[in-house]
């Protein structure tokens, strides 16, 4: 679906000010040159052209364009990252209490997968675009329903996912520097550092960051940010990044740079999450200068533009780097000349090396923790390696009688009922030495109280 910019609000924000309020008081300053020419040959494509420096370069998409071929042909030639545009929200994974739907997400990571890209998760919770359920809930029954979310989603999707979203546009437009209100918000200020918590005991390997929009510039709401991200570091709640979404028009705020700056020198990564521009006289500049802010500043560690080509937009003014029929703009040639003025790693991004895996054999454990309750439970499996890598892994375990498995995760299950074998999925098989990994179940009746056995495969 095309949403249309000047089409009254979507998911709780007016395109058309969201656009312009960031930007609408800059100066059009245009930028000299900021990175001396490199020597090295120029890449041909925008992810290999941003891997010279460790850096990623992404698109937003969604499953069902996968199958349109010349889209994909695209995608999979020009980008070295995606990110969901919307099936790794909350309505679309959770869309019934405790029951998720990972399908369409996962259909996104295996294509990322499938063809050498980084995954960015977005996002865990965010005031819009909850389920209706989620909507109805406040107080203590909906923090904990979040915090539930955060946990399953990112446990999922565990070991897979660069950089999560965690959370989406919790401050206020306009000149306060303060939280939004909404649902979350009131379920009391601590909301967002629970679910950092949260998503770093689910995924301790994920960079967590925090998104948001009319963020690009020094103004009163990437202050109130960066006073949270400040705090946050002081009191060592876990985040690891900051998102700006840079869905600009046509200006660019003179201290765009010194805004990506100022976070990173708070010791955060920072991140372009889903740039796109308005189109006419400015747009090929605006990317360029957007670009080349990020290559200037060490912790920028990737740029996400909001879908491939602009008939896949959500905004009406072709605001992307490939027209609808797929062809290179003006801007795609910007973008591509800025990432090849640069060239030697960034320290902070190294790119993404891959290793053999190891010999079939060796030997696992397993462990496992229940959350039960009147009539159902809960199980956390945790695998360990022995002393030698393995590749793969079977755990065996036996439910009592009347109990029975209704949904797993992280894992592949044989039954429901009786002696059940748990295999490992694509992406959680191999486990270094000593090393471990989680999957888990839920069912009805009592959890299952013997040890369970390990196989390696
Ligand atoms: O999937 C349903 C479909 O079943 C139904 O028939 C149709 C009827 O309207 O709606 C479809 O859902 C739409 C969904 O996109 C998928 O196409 C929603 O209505 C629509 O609101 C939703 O818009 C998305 C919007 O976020 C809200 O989630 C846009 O595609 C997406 O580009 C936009 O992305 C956001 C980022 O997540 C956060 N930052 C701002 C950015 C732009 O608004």
């Amino acid at each position: 679906m095309k949403l249309r910019a000047t089409g009254g609000r979507i998911a709780g924000l007016r395109p058309r000010t969201m656009l312009m309020s960031g930007a609408a008081a800059a100066a059009l300053l245009v930028s000299t040159a900021l990175i001396a020419p490199s020597a090295h040959a120029a890449a041909s494509t925008l992810g290999a052209a941003a891997a010279q420096s460790g850096r990623y370069f992404g698109a937003a998409t969604n499953s069902f364009q996968l199958s349109n071929s010349a889209y994909a042909t695209i995608l999979n030639r020009e980008f070295n990252s995606i990110v969901a545009e919307n099936e790794m929200k909350w309505y679309a994974n959770e869309p019934q209490q405790n029951s998720f739907s990972f399908s369409a997400g996962d259909r996104l990571v295996a294509h990322a997968r499938a063809n050498g890209m980084s995954v960015r998760g977005h996002t865990l919770l965010w005031h819009a675009q909850q389920p209706g359920w989620a909507q109805n809930l406040s107080g203590t029954a909906l923090r904990n329903a979040a915090i539930n979310h955060v946990t399953r989603v990112a446990t999922h999707y565990r070991g897979q996912i660069h950089s999560w979203d965690v959370v989406n546009e919790a401050f206020a437009d306009g000149g306060s520097g303060a939280r939004r209100d909404s649902n979350l918000q009131r379920t009391g200020n601590d909301w967002i550092e629970a679910a950092f918590r949260a998503a770093r005991a689910a995924d301790p390997g994920a960079k967590l960051c925090y998104n948001d929009y009319n963020t690009d510039g020094i103004n009163a709401k990437s202050t109130g940010i960066y006073n949270m991200v400040r705090d946050f570091k002081q009191r060592g709640v876990p985040i690891d990044c900051v998102g700006f979404q840079s869905h600009l028009g046509t200006t660019l705020a003179s201290d765009y740079q010194a805004n990506l700056q100022r976070f990173a020198d708070l010791g955060v990564d920072v991140q372009i999450t889903e740039l796109d521009v308005a189109q006419g006289a400015n747009q090929a500049s605006i990317y360029e200068r957007v670009t080349r802010a990020c290559l200037a500043v060490t912790r920028c560690t990737g740029i996400t533009v909001w879908g491939v080509w602009d008939a896949a937009s959500w905004r009406d003014d072709n605001p992307l780097l490939f027209d609808g029929n797929g062809n290179k703009k003006p801007a795609y040639t910007s973008v591509l000349n800025a990432l090849n003025s640069v060239s030697g790693p960034n320290p902070t991004n190294p790119p993404p090396t891959t290793t053999p895996p190891p010999p079939a054999g060796g030997a696992c454990s397993a462990s496992v923790s229940l959350n039960s309750w009147n009539g159902g439970f809960v199980a956390t499996v945790r695998v360990t390696a022995g002393s030698a890598a393995i590749r793969g892994w079977t755990v065996r375990i036996t439910l009592p009688g009347g109990a029975a498995v209704t949904g797993t995760w992280n894992a592949q299950a044989s039954g429901s009922t009786g002696t059940v074998n748990f295999s490992n999925v694509g992406y959680n098989g191999q486990v270094g030495a000593g090393g471990s990994t989680e999957f888990g179940f839920q069912g009805t009746g009592t959890g299952p109280s013997g040890t369970p056995t390990c196989t390696a495969t």
